[in-house]
């Protein structure tokens, strides 16, 4: 098949991907590939004024792709009665955030607090699974949902409801968060040795190194169970 040969959506359902270098082979459960063919809750066109109460949008420094989420939320009960999203992401992530926004909108829609619950390793159960090095990819919606869920709070009000993670500065010479090791786990890093191949983390800073391999245990637990 020549590059310019359209794919046609029969070949790719029955193929995972395989890795040309390495001859690794991606495998994607039969739930992953419905909801990559046929996402759920994706919108396909500009919302209409009004149509949502906010909007989240995040890149991923793992691969600079974007995840757009906009919510629509009951004021009384808090619920999220509707969620839809967007994205420049790979299959992995039109898959991931597909579930997600079924998750959350299902049975009459989740709370923002049982929302603000989901883990990763619970869309991944649903999913049954996907390849380790495409998390971060998984994790886009739930970042751009928090951002969404943020701005709502600002929209109607209530700032004191706002949740702000800050980075930390874990490496002082080489100025490295928390959140550099966090995008450095979801790359696929695990060990330290892993993680300081990416970012020579702690390596001029050793009194760091205790802090770094606790991060790199909290990251791994959070995202890969
Ligand atoms: S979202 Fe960028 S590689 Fe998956």
């Amino acid at each position: 098949m020549s590059d310019t040969t359209p794919i046609k959506t029969s070949d790719l359902e029955k193929s995972d991907v395989v890795n040309k270098t390495t001859g690794q082979k991606w495998v994607y459960s039969p739930i992953v590939k419905e909801h990559f063919f046929h996402p759920k809750n994706i919108l396909l066109e500009e919302p209409a004024e009004g149509q949502f109460d906010a909007r989240g949008t995040v890149g991923s420094p793992a691969c600079g792709d974007v995840m757009d989420i906009w919510i629509k939320v009951d004021p009384t009960t808090e619920r999220v009665v509707d969620l839809k999203w967007k994205t420049f992401g790979c299959g992995s992530a039109i898959a991931a955030t597909s579930m997600f926004s079924v998750m959350v909108t299902e049975n009459g829609g989740l709370t923002i607090e049982d929302a603000m619950k989901i883990k990763p390793q619970d869309i991944m159960e649903r999913l049954g699974g996907l390849p380790n090095r495409k998390i971060h990819c998984s994790v886009l919606a739930d970042k751009a949902f928090r951002k969404a869920v943020n701005n709502y709070f600002h929209a109607v009000g209530k700032h004191d409801r706002v949740e702000v993670e800050g980075a930390r500065v874990v490496d002082k010479n080489l100025n490295i968060t928390d959140k550099d090791i966090e995008e450095a786990v979801l790359e696929g890093a695990q060990t330290l040795d892993e993680v300081q191949k990416k970012l020579k983390v702690g390596v001029g800073d050793p009194e760091a190194i205790p802090e770094i391999e606790q991060l790199i245990r909290f990251y791994s637990e959070k995202y890969y169970g």
